[in-house]
């Protein structure tokens, strides 16, 4: 698809940094004169967000791993069509806490599904989406627990730390499965450290010389 606007996802696990990054990101672009559209995953959207509530409330215990990996796919066929894609072809910069990857990374990895349904259901969700850039928060999952520890878990934090270890090799696995996509900076030191790094990467990307890849 041709558009002006760019997409950039943050990933990475549970307590990493992501709502911190996207949010002085976003500051900063705003800054500068950007049209920026803040987003979230699972959720965006009034549906979505309906499916967030299924797919976090942790009295859904008996939901199978297959409900669970289409029913991310299709809260996030809703937001691509109704935010991502409208505000891509207005010229916006889109950033979305969380995306695809981390499919991959918590239904591939964590969960066990198979990676190359996984793929082909998200390709159908993604419908018209181009080129994007994914920047990867990295930090053990132990760290990132532990950040987080304050509030309550939602189910998928309520895993236990196999789970989240599979995610995080998950996620590496992903840096080599899409360099074109997929720019990691280390998440372990303090956020505005860790944001002068996403700003290396993202700025790249906006202004082209990094043209980022596709899914
Ligand atoms: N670089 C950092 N160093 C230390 N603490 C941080 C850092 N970045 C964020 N935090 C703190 O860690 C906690 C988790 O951060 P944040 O909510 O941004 O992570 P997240 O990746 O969005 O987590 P979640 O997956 O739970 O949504 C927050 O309390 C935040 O203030
Ligand atoms: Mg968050």
């Amino acid at each position: 698809m041709e558009y002006s606007g760019k997409l950039v996802v943050f990933e990475g696990p549970d307590g990493a940094g992501k709502t911190t990054q996207v949010k002085l990101a976003a500051e900063r672009l705003q800054k500068m004169g950007y049209s920026v559209v803040m987003t979230r995953e699972p959720g965006g959207t009034r549906l979505s967000e309906e499916i967030r509530q299924l797919l976090l409330d942790p009295a859904n215990r008996e939901m199978s791993p297959v409900t669970e990996a289409l029913l991310y796919a299709g809260a996030r066929s809703q937001l691509v069509a109704e935010v991502i894609l409208p505000a891509l072809a207005s010229g916006k910069i889109v950033l979305c806490d969380r995306f695809v990857d981390s499919s991959l990374a918590y239904q591939g990895f964590g969960r066990g599904l198979d990676l190359e349904m996984l793929r082909q259901v998200n390709r159908f969700a993604l419908d018209r989406l181009g080129r994007f850039c994914t920047i990867l928060l990295d930090l053990p999952p132990e760290e990132g627990l532990e950040r987080g520890k304050k509030r309550e878990k939602d189910r998928l934090e309520q895993e236990d730390i196999s789970f989240h270890r599979r995610v995080w090799e998950g996620y590496h696995f992903l840096i080599k499965e899409y360099p074109e996509r997929i720019r990691v900076v280390d998440a372990s030191s303090q956020p505005e450290i860790v944001h002068q790094q996403v700003w290396k990467h993202l700025s790249a990307f906006i202004n082209g010389s990094d043209q980022g890849g596709v899914f």
